[in-house]
């Protein structure tokens, strides 16, 4: 297994290119599904939850290429309807080909994700939908079998989730653009990868209204044709490298980021955070620089739904807090289970106390290096920053990297190129 060897002790500064988001590519490549003709995908990120997912389809008998950050994809030998747990138990978003599945061939049966390390993740929202659309789900050995009606097509009907769920509305937003009549989704998430995946269908034919908000509305139609779009830039990666600013300035007086290839506007709720604590953040068309001297202020931060603070950013910026200048207080709302990095970042020298869904943050002068577990994606980040600016040579042995490696595109360099002094080393 992979390992991370981070040598403490040099500033955070430079320039960095954004890739496309994980999180919207796995959407728009479980969208291609649907489409009768070639679709053609640019800026895909090359990580492996990608990789799983295009195995998955491939699995299904589609042809799929993918050449750089381009990604073709052709459906017309389609020969299966079947996602097995060997796939989806590495990737919860692989339930995400359920949706395009039943919409278009009116069956489907894809194996339950399973628990995962951020909590119990469950897909109720996702199968009570399409239920209410007319479909049988039965859950049965682990995997999900679900039919469409007499005439194989989904009916469009009003449903309101319960909760706000990212890949529910995805799954289900694929499935409505092919029902028989007219489907009104409300309580929808409203996140930019929503968005993007709602703009995508469009382009393939699709009647959508009230993207972006939290009611929308589908004139199902009888078939999808392909498109070419591209992939809205990671915000999650972009915040990521930015945080690193913010603990470089506490350590050493001074950190300054820019990254290219990316959108100011997808992060809105992250730039007023950094802002709170005292960075210039500049921006323009693509680019974000973000430039802070001297300890952070504390913060308090909430996590919630889009265009709320992302949980994807909580831990980024936990560690950031843990060199702020006071005590910041952490509320997680999204997940039941998002502070495993917090006895991580311990080992390092933070001072976090948890009670519940609350981490009260005590601002430190100082990481010291310490060997430590990656415990999730994001987390994964908040620990290779941390380590980077931790005492001067100090040698941080981060274990447990396939985590990172699912979504940050090639990773070592980008943070090289950020002053970042980090060797990727085989575990003995
Ligand atoms: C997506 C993102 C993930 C992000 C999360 C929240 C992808 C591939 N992943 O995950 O990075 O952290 O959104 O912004 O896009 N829930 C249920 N029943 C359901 C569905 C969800 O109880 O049927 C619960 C979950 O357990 C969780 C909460 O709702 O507590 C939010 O989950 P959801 O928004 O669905 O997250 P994902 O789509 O899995």
């Amino acid at each position: 297994m992979d390992q991370f060897l981070i040598t403490g002790g040099t500033p955070i500064k430079g320039e960095v290119n954004i890739s496309g988001a994980k999180n919207a590519a796995l959407p728009l490549l479980a969208a291609m599904i649907l489409a009768e003709s070639p679709t053609t995908l640019n800026n895909v990120p090359t990580l492996q939850d990608v990789r799983t997912l295009i195995k998955l389809i491939e699995g299904l008998g589609i042809v799929i290429e993918k050449q750089g950050d381009t990604v073709t994809c052709n459906t017309k030998t389609i020969n299966s309807y079947f996602a097995p747990y060997d796939l989806v138990k590495t990737m919860r978003a692989s339930i995400l080909v359920l949706g395009p599945l039943l919409a278009r061939f009116g069956e489907a049966e894809v194996s339950l994700p399973g628990g995962c390390a951020i909590g119990s993740r469950p897909v109720d929202q996702h199968l009570k939908a399409f239920e209410a659309m007319g479909a049988s789900i039965v859950v049965e050995n682990g995997y999900v079998k679900a039919k469409a009606p007499e005439g194989g097509r989904l009916i469009g009907c009003n449903h309101t989730f319960d909760m706000v769920t990212v890949g529910g509305t995805e799954n289900v937003l694929i499935a409505a653009t092919l029902v028989k009549g007219t489907m009104v989704l409300e309580n929808c998430a409203k996140e930019p990868e929503v968005v993007d995946l709602a703009n995508m269908l469009v382009a393939m034919g699709a009647k959508i209204s009230g993207i972006g908000t939290s009611t929308m509305t589908i004139e199902g139609v009888e078939s999808l044709h392909g498109c070419e779009y591209s992939v809205v830039p990671d915000r999650i990666e972009t915040g990521s490298y930015l945080a690193g600013a913010l603990m470089s300035a506490a350590v050493f007086g001074e950190g300054d980021v820019t990254c290219h290839r990316t959108d100011e506007k997808l992060l809105s709720p992250v730039i007023k955070k950094f802002k709170e604590m005292g960075a210039n953040v500049t921006t323009g068309e693509d680019w974000i620089r973000v430039q802070m001297q001297g300890r952070p202020k504390a913060v308090d931060i909430r996590t919630t739904p889009h265009p709320g603070f992302p949980t994807d950013m909580q831990a980024q910026l936990m560690a950031a807090c843990c060199l702020a200048e006071g005590t910041s207080t952490i509320i997680e709302n999204i997940f039941e289970n998002r502070f495993m990095h917090v006895p991580e970042l311990r080992r390092l020298g933070a001072k976090i106390k948890v009670d519940g869904h609350t981490a009260i943050v005590k601002g430190v002068e100082g990481f010291k290096a310490a060997p430590v577990m990656a415990t999730d994606l994001r987390a994964s980040m908040s620990l290779v920053m941390a380590a980077a600016v931790a005492e001067a040579g100090g040698k941080t042995l981060l274990d447990r990297i396939y985590h990172i490696d699912r979504g940050y595109e090639d990773v070592e360099n980008k943070l090289r190129g950020l002053g970042v002094v980090i060797e990727r080393v085989k575990s003995k």
